[in-house]
């Protein structure tokens, strides 16, 4: 019999507790599978009492299992070297396999990323400068560099001599003053295929080996639904497809193999980055909220936009991933907030919407319409571990249920669990994934 294919998504713009839920799920699971971006993502993993950051590497990393960076991904190798080696002096060693498809973030895509930013005045994205975005736009034009192009350095020179006056003519345009250096390039790059070389392989064949063992493999999503290139607020997003959509294209697992999708939402709002966000909050409360959600960005530092829950775009996040279920995190952040807000509906040009409106421009007009809850006081994280132990949805406060409940009604999708803590054992959890 087929193992288990489940996907984990983010319902909103990312930074929704992605990594402790993989982490958590990943118990159960014998692979886990990036499938869409690189290391723009942070994912927080605490895990045998130490507090894991990866960029790169599946959030399955520390608890030993079979790790996959798929075809959909873009792979920065000097970042990859360096994850694997922190696992190392940890005592893990990566059982890692990188598709030999994924494309490399090369040293101009870096470069790039920075001066398109500079040159897009209010139609930057705010983007994490890793070259996610040019590294992305060479594998569509047919110009990119992929891993198994690093493992033969004739091959790797061949197309790095055509590419690189191009991009070098780029670069200066926009005012750059670097030159690059081919010669290093090509020596640096072989040399991270050559480190790299026993982990490259055909993860496609591998993925779909395993399912057919009953293997269960459990795809991470990077990002979320409302950042992605197709179905995200264009051009305020990402490069790749953050949603479950990203899945068969980013891995080689057929989509009727994908036996089921679990979204995660953050019990309020959070974004990087430019670009419309109508619950934003810029107030004190906003503050306190990114305080008490440690809500700066993993990869870049920057304190994170917040806003109150916004299920209008969750809801257009369930039509396009037809969740299961949802995960609810961070709830523990609202500790305080009275009374807290829940946006229900959109009013635009004095009609009341209530569907997510794809444009950004047309986003940026609309006015929330919300409804208010009582808060929940606060707890110690030792009180709400003390909740959690119970493994009861009836333990948790009352206002909080009532909260979840309203949530719950208003995007029609059933909670599988609640985080109250960054701790994997902060975790109630309803209804098993796998
Ligand atoms: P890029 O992915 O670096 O090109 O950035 C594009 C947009 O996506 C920016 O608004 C970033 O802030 C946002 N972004 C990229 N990765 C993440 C993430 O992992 N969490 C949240 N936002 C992200």
């Amino acid at each position: 019999m087929s193992g288990k294919a489940v996907a984990i998504v983010g319902m909103q713009w990312g930074d929704e507790g992605k990594g402790k839920l993989v982490d958590y799920c990943a118990e159960k699971a014998d692979v886990v599978v990036r499938y869409q971006g690189g290391n723009n993502a942070g994912h927080t993993v605490v895990a045998k009492g130490k507090k894991f950051k990866f960029h790169l590497l599946p959030s399955g990393a520390p608890q030993e299992k079979e790790i996959v960076i798929g075809n959909g991904c873009v792979v920065n190798p000097k970042v990859l070297l360096e994850e694997m080696a922190m696992l190392r002096a940890e005592g893990i060693e990566p059982k890692l396999r990188i598709s030999s498809t994924a494309h490399v973030i090369m040293p101009y895509h870096l470069l790039l990323d920075g001066m398109e930013e500079s040159h897009k005045g209010k139609f930057k994205a705010g983007t994490t400068r890793q070259g996610i975005g040019p590294t992305y736009s060479d594998k569509a034009a047919r110009f990119g560099i992929r891993i198994w192009d690093l493992l033969d350095k004739d091959i790797l020179a061949e197309k790095v001599e055509k590419i690189l006056p191009l991009k070098q003519y780029m670069l200066s345009s926009l005012g750059c003053e670097e030159t690059l250096d081919f010669n290093a390039i090509i020596d640096v790059y072989s040399d991270y295929g050559q480190q790299l070389r026993s982990y490259i392989t055909d993860t496609a064949t591998f993925i779909n080996n395993c399912l057919d063992e009953g293997k269960n493999v459990l795809f991470e999503g990077a990002q979320g639904t409302l950042l992605g290139i197709d179905e995200g607020m264009y051009p305020f997003g990402t490069s790749s497809n953050a949603s479950a959509l990203g899945v068969p294209a980013g891995t080689g697992v057929a989509p009727t193999r994908i036996t089921s999708i679990i979204g995660i939402v953050k019990a309020y709002t959070s974004r990087v980055g430019e670009g419309p966000l109508p619950t934003e909050l810029l107030d004190e409360v906003g503050n306190q909220i990114r305080e008490q959600g440690h809500e700066y960005g993993t990869t870049t530092g920057r304190p994170r936009r917040i806003g109150w829950l916004d299920t209008v775009a969750i809801r257009y996040a369930k039509m396009v991933n037809q969740p299961n279920g949802v995960v609810v995190t961070l709830l523990d952040a609202l500790a305080d907030i009275n009374p807290l807000k829940i946006c229900t509906a959109y009013e635009q040009d004095g009609e009341l919407v209530d569907a997510w409106p794809i444009q950004a421009e047309i986003l940026a007009k609309v006015t929330p319409v919300y409804v208010e809850l009582p808060g929940w006081g606060s707890r110690t994280e030792d009180e709400w571990l003390e909740i959690a132990r119970q493994q009861d949805m009836d333990a948790l406060p009352q206002e909080m249920r009532d909260y979840l409940a309203k949530m719950e009604e208003l995007i029609g999708i059933p909670v599988y669990a609640v985080s109250i803590g960054p701790d994997r054992e902060a975790t109630i959890n309803i209804k098993d994934v796998f």
